[in-house]
């Protein structure tokens, strides 16, 4: 879940004024110890987001303990994430927020920081959190005498805004010492599930592998839909062994509209059986798209459109709420799970097969040369395969086409027209 704390919700809630409890909005803390309590019943584990490296302006500690945060008497060349210099004034010196103004950076070289933080980790493990989504992890250690970033030599490796791009960005983010603090964060949780998100190329990802589970791979995320990049993605990330693979998410948009909505079940189908942990964003199950572009009422980067509520069924409000929902149903009369639940061949039905598959799927992983346009690779006794450039027909899942059909599409690479398909060799 992204984060349901108290915020100003400068941020959509990634601007916490309260660790320990719920936001009204989202339900008491009552409600959430019988989620977690319910989703056990049933076998599933709840991930909270933890959003360590910065708080919200409004959070009582940048009132009571100034000295937890950093500041600088005059700004660096760091920018921040959504734009302009990180540094803004306040009491004649000026504080660091890697992101928005309202998110001031927190000093993590502060033993009380690390003490606190790791106060609010125990305290939702405690509650029966199963781990945490750890946001924007590369951001917990910058350069302790705060040097400014010298310039680009060579490519980030990830997408960056132009003014970010100029520079190496070596001291702004991913200090040498990182390891340090992350084990502290481990300390914390014991042995629950973390994610970081990892703002880094999978080159990069040793040290947080060491003390994380996984990390996002953002390789895979923006590698265009075409065989070559996307092989060398997923190339480049499996050297790293432990991938959180995600293809969409409320940052960058979802899975139908990133990809096209005639290679979602073929996006669906890498995300799902590639080696490692898989994070399928709400909606993307079921192909909804995102918003239609325009005013971004809550996030003044533009996100709202990528965050419109899951279409449950075809009523005006997609079955989410019989409330006034903060962003419109997209299209719930075109796509919903009620529609599509009994539908064998709909993208809910493959998604549902795909996950059960991936109880089958063995560890090995082997990505085997294909013809033009299409992505292969075997995973034990199965052999995987995805056609980039399908047309929107509809993906079969097991069995059909026959393997011989895939044999043949890794030679000649057709796949017979379909978008994919995973077969037991
Ligand atoms: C990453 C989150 O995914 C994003 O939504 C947020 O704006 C930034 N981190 C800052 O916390």
């Amino acid at each position: 879940m992204s984060p349901i704390y108290p915020s100003p919700l400068a941020d959509f809630g990634y601007d916490v004024s309260d660790y320990k409890d719920i936001a009204p909005e989202f339900g008491t803390l009552g409600e959430f110890d019988r989620l977690v309590a319910e989703a056990g019943e049933r076998g599933l584990g709840v991930l909270m987001d933890i959003v360590p490296c910065h708080t919200s302006i409004e959070h009582p500690w940048f009132r009571e303990h100034p000295d937890w945060y950093i500041w600088a008497d005059a700004p660096n060349n760091w920018t921040a994430a959504f734009g302009g210099s990180a540094w803004s004034p306040f009491n004649g010196r000026f504080y660091l927020h890697s992101f928005y103004p309202e998110q001031p950076d927190l000093d993590w070289r502060n033993p009380e920081v690390v003490a606190a933080m790791q106060d609010v980790l125990r305290f939702w493990i405690d509650r029966g959190a199963a781990g945490y989504r750890v946001d924007a992890i590369d951001r917990l250690l910058k350069d302790p005498e705060l040097r400014d970033d010298p310039p680009a030599s060579e490519p980030y490796g990830l997408p960056l805004r132009a003014d970010e791009a100029r520079f190496a960005l070596s001291n702004s983010r991913n200090a040498p010492d990182m390891g340090e603090a992350l084990a502290k964060i481990r300390a914390a949780c014991g042995d629950a599930f973390l994610v970081g998100e990892v703002y880094l190329p999978s080159a990069k990802w040793q040290p947080y592998l060491e003390h994380f589970d996984c990390a996002f791979a953002f390789e895979l995320m923006f590698s265009p839909w075409e065989a070559e990049p996307l092989r060398r993605a997923i190339e480049a990330t499996t050297r790293q062994v432990r991938a959180a693979w995600a293809m969409s998410n409320h940052d960058f948009g979802r899975l139908a509209t990133r990809f096209g909505e005639a290679n979602a079940r073929g996006a669906a189908m890498l995300l799902l059986t590639l080696p490692g942990t898989a994070f399928l964003y709400q909606g993307d199950e079921i192909g909804q798209g995102d918003g239609p572009p325009g005013e971004s009422v809550y996030d003044r980067a533009g996100r709202d459109r990528f965050r419109h509520p899951m279409q449950w069924d075809a009523s005006r409000n997609g079955g989410f709420t019989t409330g006034e929902p903060w962003l419109p149903a997209v299209d719930p009369a075109k796509r919903s799970v009620e529609a599509q639940r009994d539908d064998p061949r709909s993208m809910l039905s493959l998604v549902r097969e795909l996950i059960a598959l991936r109880r089958e799927l063995g560890d090995g992983f082997e990505l085997l040369e294909a013809a033009d346009g299409v992505v292969a690779y075997r995973r034990g006794a199965h052999v995987v395969a995805v056609n980039t450039t399908a047309e929107a027909r509809p993906a079969p899942v097991r069995g059909e086409p026959r393997l011989e059909t895939v044999q043949g599409a890794l030679r000649n690479g057709t796949l017979a027209g379909h978008s994919g398909a995973v077969v037991k060799d």
